[in-house]
């Protein structure tokens, strides 16, 4: 019996958020909305996503002893989300710096702060959360070691799940444990190259590539596309859920974390892919990342609505489709 049906290890970041008419290119300076702060980082998203869904999850970070780091503990705790495992002090909590166009892309900088001090130690001395937890997901705002850790302290049967965003090549102990390693195109090109593996020129053949690297199994989100996944059983392409896109901030966090809490559950990875699917879309719909989260009873919604015809048809957004150019997470 678990006490989590998801252990998410990873980054909490202060979003400083501003809306401009266009993002700038080197050396301009553009004017942009007065500021907001919301919570975010691509780890402590997930767990916030996860914990709105109604998922029994727990987030293992570390924050600054600051505001921000107490806007991120009160954030998790407002989703239900355990935060025994967040540790308080080490450096300033991490601070994402967040540009959203009309479109609802975006552009990021994150400055780590105490992400970066989230050390292997730390992972170690965490055993009791990963004992606890049906699936661990992990992403890479958090030092490269600290991952290679999670793999190495990871219970037997225990599911991991890795969105290597930002992407950065990976051991082959990491790319091993990965059931699935998700991906947008960005992200499969820079784990491909490196590996001194070639980069094909469809998703499928980067599915197939990224296979024979050693993960058990793959999720590509393709952005308007849909998703593709691929595993032992086979690939199938999920397609994308239509909306009025506002912020893509964070709704690749959101599709990874719906993804981990489903095939916790036990669904396969397609039934996984289209129920998250439709939660990435939902998050693209509000601005912010974590403020943007739905509820299970919402993404039930949008299933009634799409079948009955009265879903927004334009935008062309989706989880993956915040995903698309890798900047989107
Ligand atoms: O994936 C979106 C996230 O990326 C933002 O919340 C920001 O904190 C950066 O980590």
């Amino acid at each position: 019996m678990h006490d989590y049906d998801l252990l998410v290890v990873g980054s909490a970041n202060a979003d400083l958020v501003t809306a401009v008419e266009r993002r700038p290119g080197a050396g301009e300076t553009v004017l942009g909305s007065d500021l907001a702060v919301h919570p975010g980082g691509k780890g402590a998203n997930q767990a916030v996503a996860a914990g709105r869904l109604g998922a029994r999850t727990a987030l293992l970070a570390r924050v600054g002893d600051d505001a921000y780091g107490r806007l991120l503990l009160d954030s998790g705790r407002a989703a239900g989300v355990d935060t025994v495992g967040v540790l308080v002090g080490g450096a300033p909590t991490g601070v994402a710096l967040i540009t959203v166009d009309p479109s609802g892309d975006n552009s990021i900088v994150v400055a780590p702060g105490a992400n970066s001090r989230l050390t292997p130690a730390d992972v170690r001395a965490a055993a009791s959360l990963f004992e606890a937890a049906r699936v661990v997901s992990v992403q890479l705002e958090i030092p490269l070691d600290t991952v290679a850790e999670v793999v190495r302290v990871l219970p037997a049967g225990t599911r991991l799940v890795l969105n290597p965003s930002p992407p950065a090549p990976l051991p082959g102990e990491v790319l091993a444990a990965c059931d699935p390693l998700v991906v947008n195109e960005h992200e499969a090109r820079v784990i491909l190259r490196g590996a001194g593996a070639d980069v094909p020129d469809t998703p499928e053949d980067w599915a197939r590539r990224l296979l024979a690297l050693g993960p058990r199994s793959v999720v590509v989100t393709l952005g308007g596309e849909g998703a593709l996944v691929a595993g032992p059983e086979g690939m199938a392409r999920v397609p994308s859920v239509k909306v009025d896109a506002v912020d893509t901030t964070g709704a690749g966090d959101a599709f990874t974390a719906a993804l981990a809490w489903r095939l916790g559950a036990g669904e396969d990875l397609e039934s996984a892919a289209r129920y998250a699917a439709k939660v990435g879309a939902l998050a693209v719909t509000r601005a912010g990342a974590q403020v943007s989260y739905p509820t299970g009873a919402e993404v039930a919604a949008l299933g009634d609505a799409a079948s009955s015809g009265t879903a927004s048809s334009s935008g062309a957004a989706s989880s993956s489709g915040a995903a698309s150019h890798g900047e989107t997470r």
